[in-house]
C-alpha cells in the first residue's frame, strides 16, 4: 500500500516537474529503483528487532562447541539458576562448565567457626553443578579454591576471634582444598587454586594489599600459593591446576604474574596452567597485541592457556555503569569477538579452552550486555562473528 501510494505521489511529482521543465535529470525509473533499495534497506533493519520464537532459533543454530571442537572445548560459567533455565543452551552450546559462585568457600565453608567446620562443609550446591555436569555430558572447571573475595572472615581467625599466624592458616587452607578437591576427585577436569592474588598494572607492589591471604604471609607469599598448588595435586593427581587472574594480559601485571609464576616453577610447584579471565571491552581494551603476547608468553613459561572468564563490556572503565548496546555497539562487539577468536585458533597449540563468564546477556555479572546470547536468548552478532572467526 505504502509503496502505491508512494509511486502516485511520484508520478504527479513527475508529472509537475516535466510541465515545469525544471527537473530533466529526475529520472522516475532511477527514483523507483532509489525507493526499492530504501525500502529494502528499512525491511533488513527492522529484521533486526524481530526476535523469533526461543526454541525455533535455538534448534536452528549451529552448535557454538561442536563447531570448535577441533581447536578447544567451548565452556559457560553457569549457576544454580541458569542451569534450569537456561539448560537449553547451556547443553547445546557449551562442552564444559564453571559453577559461577556454588563452589566458591563461601558457598561451601559454614557462616561462623566451629571447630569441627570440616564436618559442615556444604556441598549442596556444588554437588547439584556435578550432577546437572554427568548427566548432560560437560566437563567440569572448578572454581575457586583460595581467592581473597567470597571467603569468610572467620576463616582467618581463630576460636578466639585473632588474626591466625601463617602456619594456621596454612594448616586450614591445606585441610579445605585436601576436602573440596577430593570430594570431587575424578569429576573436575581442571581447578583454579589461586585466584587474582597479584596487584593491578597500576600498583607497584607485586602481590595485591587488600588480601587477607597477602596480609597474613606478607613477604613470603609465594609460600601459600606454593601449598596450595601441593594441597590441590595431592588430593587429586589428575586434574590440571591453574591461577587464574584478571587483567592478566597488561603488560605490567603480565610482567607480575610471569615472576609469580616462574617462581613456583623454580620450585617444582604442581601447577599445569594460566587462566586469563578476559573480562575485556570493545572500546579498545586490550589490544590484539597484549592478547597475543600474553598467550605466547604463558605458554612459554610451559604452561597451558585457558580463557576462563570471557565477556566483552561497551566501556574498559565504568564497567558497572547500565548499557545497553546500540546496533552499532553490537557489531563493534562482534568484530572485537570475531578478532580475539582469531587469535585463540591461531594459538589453539597453546589453548586448552576458552570459558563464557555467563549465558545471556541478563544473567552477567557486567550490566553491558557483554555476551554472545541476549536476554531472551536469540544468538548476537557476537555468536555469529565467532563462527566466522573459523573462515570455514
Ligand atoms: O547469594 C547472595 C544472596 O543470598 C543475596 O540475597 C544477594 C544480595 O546481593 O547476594 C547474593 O550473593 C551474590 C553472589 O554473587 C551470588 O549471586 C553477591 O552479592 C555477589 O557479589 C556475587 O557476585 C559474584 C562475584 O564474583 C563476587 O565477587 C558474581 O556472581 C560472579 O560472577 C563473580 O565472579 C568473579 C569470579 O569468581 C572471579 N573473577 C571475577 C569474576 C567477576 O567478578
Amino acid at each position: 500500500m505504502t509503496i502505491i501510494k508512494l509511486e502516485k505521489t511520484l508520478k504527479i511529482n513527475t508529472a509537475y516537474c516535466q510541465q515545469k521543465n525544471g527537473c530533466k535529470n529526475l529520472s522516475w525509473k532511477r527514483i523507483k529503483y532509489f525507493l526499492l533499495f530504501v525500502f529494502l534497506l528499512l525491511s533488513l533493519s527492522a529484521c533486526d528487532f524481530i526476535q523469533k520464537p526461543d526454541y525455533e532459533t535455538i534448534e536452528a543454530i549451529p552448535s557454538l562447541w561442536k563447531e570448535y571442537k577441533e581447536h578447544f572445548p567451548i565452556g559457560v560459567a553457569v549457576n544454580a539458576t541458569t542451569i534450569n533455565t537456561h539448560s537449553d543452551l547451556i547443553e547445546k552450546h557449551f562442552l564444559s562448565i564453571t559453577a559461577e559462585n556454588e563452589m566458591k568457600p563461601q558457598t561451601i565453608l559454614p557462616g561462623y567457626y566451629t571447630s569441627d567446620y570440616l564436618d559442615r562443609l556444604n556441598f549442596t550446591q556444588g554437588d547439584r553443578m556435578i550432577k546437572y555436569a554427568r548427566e548432560n555430558d560437560k566437563i567440569v572447571r572448578g572454581h575457586v579454591l583460595v581467592w581473597h573475595e567470597q571467603t569468610p572472615e572467620w576463616f582467618f581467625k581463630d576460636e578466639k576471634g585473632e588474626e591466625l599466624s601463617p602456619e594456621a592458616l596454612l594448616e586450614r587452607m591445606e585441610e579445605y582444598i585436601k576436602a573440596v578437591v577430593g570430594r570431587y576427585k575424578g569429576q573436575i577436569y581442571a581447578w583454579d587454586v589461586v585466584n587474582e592474588v597479584i596487584s593491578d598494572d597500576s600498583d607497584e607492589e607485586t602481590y595485591r594489599t587488600n588480601s587477607r591471604w597477602n596480609q597474613i604471609f606478607k613477604g613470603r607469599e609465594i609460600d601459600y600459593i606454593e601449598a596450595a598448588f601441593r594441597a590441590a595435586k595431592e588430593a587429586d593427581p589428575e586434574a590440571k591446576l591453574f591461577y587464574n587472574d584478571y587483567g592478566a594480559v597488561s603488560p605490567k601485571k603480565r610482567a607480575k604474574i610471569i615472576s609469580m609464576l616462574e617462581e613456583l616453577i623454580a620450585r617444582g610447584v604442581p601447577i599445569d596452567g594460566m587462566g586469563i579471565q578476559g573480562h575485556w571491552a570493545f572500546d579498545g581494551w586490550p589490544s590484539k597485541k597484549d592478547i597475543e603476547d600474553s598467550i605466547i608468553d604463558y605458554s612459554n613459561l610451559g604452561l597451558d592457556v585457558q580463557i576462563t572468564e570471557l565477556d566483552i563490556r561497551k566501556h574498559t572503565g565504568e564497567m558497572f555503569k547500565d548499557v545497553t548496546l546500540s546496533k552499532a555497539d553490537k557489531k563493534k562487539q562482534a568484530e572485537k569477538y570475531k578478532e580475539v577468536f582469531e587469535i585463540f585458533i591461531k594459538h589453539r597449540d597453546k589453548i586448552s579452552g576458552v570459558t563464557f563468564w555467563g549465558v545471556t546477556d541478563d544473567n552477567s555479572w557486567i550490566p553491558q550486555e557483554p555476551l554472545i546470547f541476549d536476554r531472551n536468548k536469540n544468538p548476537k552478532h557476537a555468536f555469529w562473528a565467532i563462527l566466522e572467526a573459523l573462515g570455514e
